[in-house]
């Protein structure tokens, strides 16, 4: 089963307006006739400009998140709508610092993840545990939760435009990688629990990206692995050179 790879950079609250310019046009210099799958999340505010400078090139330009709601009176959010009329195509959702700096519910992410998917946005699906449930032995388990109650209510047609990205938050930022065994035994752990929620050909075409300090060192060696499919990269994804290298493992 050939999935395409893909990488996608998280850009957090990073970056100025000139700094994100210039990242994402040596981006699409650097990314030019690659193939495989790129996406850039940008902050909000510069979704606008950004997009101008990634049209018509091979990468996807993406929100760090979205409303739950369509257009009204919700202070503070923005909209699908909003997001598409600025050339928005992907939507990063359910990611650890959202769910714990801000306290996202499971149930908020996938009202989120619905809203998105109906309006026609794909969504990268964020899961993942604390150091605390790892070494409690509930991996598995948070991801399998978290992965049931995202994706409640979507449908199988709807999950292709869905991409898994496991990120276990003891990885992020931290320096410390997941092993690749450890990482590859996750990813196929979710794998198999999309095929217990939707089938065994869903499962074997989602994309199963790994998050959690990956860096041109480490990518290769996390992307050999058979179900890891691409990567949702922070730190590393605000230099394009790093961000690049990693592209090209
Ligand atoms: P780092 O690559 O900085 O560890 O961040 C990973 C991440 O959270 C991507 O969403």
């Amino acid at each position: 089963m050939a999935r395409t790879t893909y990488i996608a950079g998280n850009w957090k609250m990073n970056t100025n307006k000139a700094d994100a310019l210039a990242l994402a046009k040596a981006l699409v210099e650097r990314l030019k006739g690659k193939g495989g799958t790129y996406m850039i999340g940008v902050p909000f505010v510069y979704l606008d400009a950004v997009g101008a400078v990634v049209k018509g090139s091979n990468i996807l330009l993406g929100a760090q998140d979205v409303a739950a709601t369509a257009n009204g009176a919700h202070t503070g959010e923005v909209s699908t709508a909003m997001l598409k009329d600025v050339g928005v195509t992907s939507v990063i959702l359910g990611h650890s610092e959202r769910r714990h700096e801000i306290g996202e519910s499971d149930e908020l992410i996938n009202k989120k993840v619905r809203r998105a998917l109906a309006d026609g946005l794909e969504v990268v699906l964020c899961i993942g545990e604390l150091l605390a449930e790892r070494e409690a032995g509930e991996a598995e388990q948070v991801c399998a939760f978290q992965l049931s109650a995202g994706l409640a209510g979507v449908t199988e047609a709807q999950l292709k435009r869905v991409t898994i990205a496991y990120e276990p938050v003891w990885a992020i930022g931290t320096g410390k990688t997941a092993t690749p065994a450890d990482a590859q035994a996750i990813h196929r752990f979710c794998r198999d629990h999309i095929a217990k929620l939707y089938s065994r050909q869903a499962a074997d075409d989602i994309i199963i990206q790994y998050g959690g300090s990956m860096k041109p060192e480490n990518a290769k060696e996390l992307l050999a692995q058979e179900d890891i499919d691409g990567g949702l990269i922070g730190g590393a994804s605000l230099k394009a050179d790093s961000f690049a290298a990693i592209c090209e493992a």
